[in-house]
Formats: C-alpha cells, sequence, structure tokens
C-alpha cells in the first residue's frame, strides 16, 4: 500500500504515520525527518537545507526530490509507504507520479487531514521528542505518563525542533497554503483524494484513516 498524509505543519501527519506504519507495516517516509538527520549530520545538503527550514520556506524541489528518489528503493519500502510531508508542490508530486510510474508501482490514497489553521500554531508549540527514542509528546495533548520521562526508552533528555518558534510557524503556514494547498485539486482530479477530520482526537483520526485504506 503506498500513501500520501497532505495537511498543513501540526496537522498530524508524524503521529499518524506512525500508527500506520505499525499497523500495516509499511515504512514511514518524512522528507522533514530526512532533512533535520542531514542538517544534524553537518553534510552539505544539510547545510544548505538548515537556514531555509528555519526560515520556514520549502527545501528547493530537486533537492527533496532527488532524495525521496533514492529512499523509495530501500529494501523496508517493498511492501508500500507512508509519505509524510512529501510531495509538498506541484513539481515534486508531478515527479513522483514518474518516479511511480518508471516503476511500474501506483499510489492507493492520498489523505488529507482537515485542521483549523488556529488549532495548528498550540499543536506545534506545545511538541517536543524525545532525543533517545523520538517518540512524539505534546504539553497538553499528549504529556508522558511521568513528568520528565520517556514512555517508551524511559530517557529524560527531549528536544524541542527549532522551526517550532510562533514566528516560523506562521511562515510554513503560509507555504503550506501558497504552495501545497494546490496538491488538493492535483489529487483530487486523479480521484485519489480523500478527507479525514484532523481536529477529532487521535484516536478517532487513526481510526478514520484505517475506515479508508481497510485491511490493507
Ligand atoms: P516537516 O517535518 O514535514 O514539518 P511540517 O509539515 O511542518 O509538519 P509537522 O511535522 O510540523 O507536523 P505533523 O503534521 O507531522 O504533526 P505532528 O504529528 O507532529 O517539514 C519541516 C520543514 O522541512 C519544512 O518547513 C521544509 O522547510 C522542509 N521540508 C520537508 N519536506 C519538504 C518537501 N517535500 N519539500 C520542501 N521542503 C520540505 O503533530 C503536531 C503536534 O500535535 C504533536 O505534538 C502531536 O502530539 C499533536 N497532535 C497530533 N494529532 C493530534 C490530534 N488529533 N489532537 C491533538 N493533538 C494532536
Ligand atoms: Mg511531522
Ligand atoms: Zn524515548
Amino acid at each position: 500500500m503506498r500513501l500520501i498524509l497532505l495537511g498543513p505543519p501540526g496537522a498530524g501527519k508524524g503521529t499518524q504515520a506512525k500508527r500506520l506504519e505499525e499497523a500495516y507495516g509499511i515504512a514511514q517516509i518524512s522528507t522533514g525527518d530526512m532533512l533535520r538527520a542531514e542538517v544534524k549530520s553537518g553534510s552539505d545538503l544539510g547545510r544548505e537545507a538548515k537556514a531555509i527550514m528555519e526560515r520556514g520556506d520549502l527545501v528547493p524541489d530537486a533537492i527533496v526530490t532527488a532524495m525521496l528518489a533514492k529512499r523509495v528503493q530501500q529494501p523496508d519500502c517493498v511492501k508500500g509507504f507512508i509519505l509524510d510531508g512529501f510531495p509538498r508542490t506541484v513539481p515534486q508530486a508531478e515527479s513522483l507520479d514518474v518516479m511511480l510510474r518508471d516503476q511500474a508501482m501506483a499510489l492507493d490514497h492520498v489523505i488529507e487531514l482537515q485542521v483549523d489553521d488556529a488549532a495548528l500554531v498550540d499543536r506545534i508549540a506545545g511538541r517536543f521528542t524525545c532525543a533517545k527514542c523520538g517518540a512524539g509528546y505534546h504539553d497538553s495533548f499528549k504529556p508522558t505518563a511521568k513528568v520528565g520521562v520517556c514512555d517508551v526508552c524511559g530517557s529524560t533528555e527531549f528536544i524541542r525542533r527549532a522551526d517550532d518558534k510562533a514566528e516560523t510557524v506562521s511562515a510554513r503556514l503560509e507555504a503550506y497554503h501558497r504552495q501545497t494547498a494546490p496538491l488538493l485539486p492535483f489529487y483530487k482530479a486523479q480521484g485519489k483524494l480523500r478527507a479525514v477530520d484532523g481536529m477529532a482526537e487521535m484516536d478517532e483520526v487513526t481510526r478514520q484513516i484505517r475506515a479508508i485504506l481497510g485491511t490493507g
């Protein structure tokens, strides 16, 4: 199964992708996570991406598309994948279509997580992840069971993203509306677009997505 999770920053793409990865045994591919790993490693690509991401702008299509083309060749993608944060522009979506066609693959679904802009700032501002295992949390919506201790691995170190500052979040939202929202009519025209209520509680969002995907 191959699917795209589409939605603005903070819509819950990463949260839901992790759950679907477990439920269906397919790989989560987050271009944001991949770019953050490049930044952390200090690679040439990471150095180029860092300033762009901290401004809340999109990294050039050519860079992201090349990175994705390599990623989908990995063995963990054989059963399928969940694209989280890609494509983000119409040219990226067109490249993806070509890439899949060349490998005789097809997209099964494009799922839009619909969320009000007003809710996104709160979601992003409260977000943090475990520095050791990457488990995701939120100050109010998903706190750790024991304050300051990761539920999954017991680590006491957490990180907050450099682009989660309020002023950067507005730039990211603007980039979404200007550059990514045009993908909605693009996929609607292909008959692949399905919407779920991203404002619902996390388990309910998962239930709605699984109802669309079926047993896989
Ligand atoms: P990326 O990492 O993709 O960030 P994003 O799209 O801005 O999305 P987020 O990761 O912020 O949100 P999410 O939808 O994953 O939400 P989450 O599940 O964490 O991209 C970062 C940057 O990289 C871009 O700005 C760009 O510069 C670059 N980039 C990446 N891909 C690119 C591409 N293809 N082309 C060009 N540039 C690219 O949830 C958010 C919070 O809300 C969490 O705390 C969570 O616990 C909570 N939450 C989730 N669901 C719910 C719910 N239902 N109810 C209540 N709280 C919830
Ligand atoms: Mg994410
Ligand atoms: Zn952890």
